[in-house]
């Protein structure tokens, strides 16, 4: 299936052999994403990047993976600022912008927001979160990482157990990685949360209708145990309006509840952000230093899987083997102080 053209709104588009080859593209973008190296295949090109809700990895990774691209950016933020708030409809500015740029990423806090921007243009449109819907280029690069933790480690994806920590139901970038994982084969999904905030009833039917087992659990005690794959996620409280939400500390997920109950090769995941406050019950900041933790190696994962994204759906996919160049200016060896161990063997 080709991806050129394409409107990428959910992750239900990527069938598994399309998955695969993105994360071939991603690996051989990988050195351009860490300065490595350089290509221009989408010189001239420009992508507006359109965030009516508040982002810090999607916007800046969509818009870095374009210029690593070598491409251009145009991008603006808020409604408050676009002639939105002057009453245009999402049709009309949908279309005008269609006429600045190649490609339009866009997050919206409204879920049929990105349907109605996609409907009025034929420039392709990413859904970059839209309301308590889907995230599907989280969900990809999710998925990526989680194939390198897991290859790390002597594991493939078919046959794993995966538990979804935390609001499952207002939480889209779970909602998107339920359907990428249900490409793969002989999974158990255990849906780890409170019962007012469980995954949405069509998801776990779709995944049990291609195959799979899920498990519930309101109890992280129990639903943790055993994991190949831990995902944790924030609490969306800006997606309920003054609902008092059940959510005890029993879904901090920390150092010490991992010792108690992970496997010892467990791969601990988040979408980000998460809240680090002291107090809050998402995942701790104490287990910053345990190798199992991917969340930094998670974002890394970003800028080539939207690299590849971008390069398929702009049809320059073919042309990225051959036009790589190394690059020449200051990098650090290593990204971050603790990275060193994890990225010996990316290619330099
Ligand atoms: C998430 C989002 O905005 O959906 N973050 C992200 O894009 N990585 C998760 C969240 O806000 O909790």
């Amino acid at each position: 299936m080709s991806l050129t053209g394409k409107h990428i709104l959910s992750s239900d588009l990527f069938s598994r052999d399309a998955l695969e080859q993105l994360f071939e593209l991603a690996d051989v973008l990988t050195p351009v994403a860490r300065g490595r190296q350089v290509t221009r295949v989408l010189e001239g090109a420009v992508m507006a990047s359109l965030f009516f809700e508040a982002s810090t990895r999607t916007r800046l990774s969509c818009e870095s993976a374009f210029l690593r691209l070598g491409g251009g950016v145009t991008s603006t933020t808020g409604a408050e600022v676009m002639s939105i708030a002057k009453g245009e409809s999402l049709a009309d500015t949908s279309r005008v912008v269609s006429g600045y740029c190649d490609l339009i990423v866009m997050r919206h806090p409204e879920t049929s927001a990105v349907h109605e921007f996609a409907a009025a243009t034929n420039v392709p449109v990413i859904n970059g979160g839209n309301g308590a819907g889907e995230h599907p280029t989280q969900a990809l690069l999710d998925m990526f990482n989680l194939h390198q933790e897991f290859a790390r480690t002597g594991r493939i994806m078919d046959g794993r157990r995966l538990a979804l920590v935390g609001d499952l139901r207002h939480g889209r970038t779970v909602h998107s990685l339920m359907k990428l994982v249900s490409r793969y084969e002989d999974l158990t999904i255990v849906c780890v949360a409170p019962q007012s905030l469980g995954m949405p009833a069509e998801l776990l039917e779709f995944v049990e209708r291609r195959g799979h087992r899920i498990e519930l659990s309101d109890d992280p005690e129990t639903g943790l145990k055993d994991a190949d794959l831990v995902y944790s996620t924030r609490l969306q409280t800006e997606r309920f309006a003054d609902r008092p939400v059940p959510y005890s500390d029993a879904f901090r997920i920390d150092k010490a509840l991992v010792s108690r109950v992970c496997r010892a090769d467990a791969v601990i995941m988040h979408p980000l952000p998460r809240d680090g406050r002291p107090g809050s019950n998402d995942l701790a900041t104490d287990l910053n230093d345990d190798p199992r933790l991917a969340i930094f190696r998670q974002t890394d994962a970003g800028i080539p899987m939207r690299m590849a994204l971008f390069a398929s759906v702009l049809g320059v996919a073919d042309a990225v083997r051959g036009s790589l160049s190394p690059a020449t200016w200051y990098r650090p060896d290593y990204t971050g102080p603790e990275d060193a161990p994890f990225y010996r063997n990316v290619a330099s």
